[in-house]
């Protein structure tokens, strides 16, 4: 399983370094990322199969966008995983499918290991399942879906931070048919947290899960990771 903490704006780099440390003594043979804040990053002394992750970036080496880090930043502490498209950079963050679709050819090039994020809003789930699939479809649309460090996370908007996890029914529908379109791991996100996550990692096509909010305390994720 892939299990994918996103600290989002919390922790500082002494707490992360804490968080770290503890995550890194205990054993597990799943594939661990934390996604910390880009202000505490630094280079991770971990077994091969926990890294760090960067929650954000701007698709270039380095120049003039102020406010934002790009390759060079990232590579000074071996970044080589990314989250793109989280609904908090669509839907918070106003990120268009152009800076989407920029980010993840960046990404591409540079053969980064990509959380690819889609999922629909509330007002699109109320419609039906059709609906819902036409608006991940867009979301797909411009991604190379064959690309080799490619990961799918399936983060419905309306679960995310809200207790509110979406029906197993429904997920497993979605994951069924990303399934049919790549072979890239699939991970859920929305509202996961040690009590339900077991039924997730339970469908045949979930190959781990994005965790926020459970995720920010390290016993709490623990626990996720425990259940796999
Ligand atoms: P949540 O966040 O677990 O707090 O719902 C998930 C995410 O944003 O990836």
């Amino acid at each position: 399983m892939i299990i994918s903490a996103n600290l989002k704006t919390n922790h500082t780099r002494e707490s992360v370094r804490k968080y770290a440390d503890e995550l890194c003594k205990f054993e597990t043979k799943h594939e661990i990322r934390i996604y910390p804040p880009q202000t505490a990053l630094f280079k991770l002394k971990s077994p091969k199969n926990i890294k760090f992750g960067a929650q954000n970036f701007y698709p270039v080496k380095n120049g003039s966008f102020t406010g934002e880090i790009g390759q060079e930043q990232l590579d000074e502490f071996d970044i080589k995983s990314v989250l793109i498209g989280h609904s908090e950079r669509r839907h918070v963050l106003n990120e268009n499918d152009e800076l989407i679709t920029k980010k993840f050819e960046f990404a591409k090039s540079q053969n980064w290991e990509i959380t690819y994020c889609i999922g629909e809003p509330k007002s699109v789930r109320q419609k039906g399942n059709k609906a819902v699939l036409e608006y991940l479809e867009a979301q797909l649309k411009n991604i190379d879906l064959f690309y080799k460090n490619l990961i799918v996370a399936y983060e419905p908007v309306w679960a995310i931070g809200t207790g509110d996890v979406a029906k197993v029914d429904d997920v497993k529908e979605i994951l069924d048919i990303l399934r049919k379109k790549t072979s890239a791991p699939l991970l859920y996100g929305g509202s996961v947290k040690a009590e339900n996550v077991k039924e997730i990692y339970e469908l045949k096509n979930c190959d781990g899960v994005l965790v926020g909010t459970a995720s920010w305390e390290v016993e709490s994720f623990k626990k996720i990771i425990q259940q796999a």
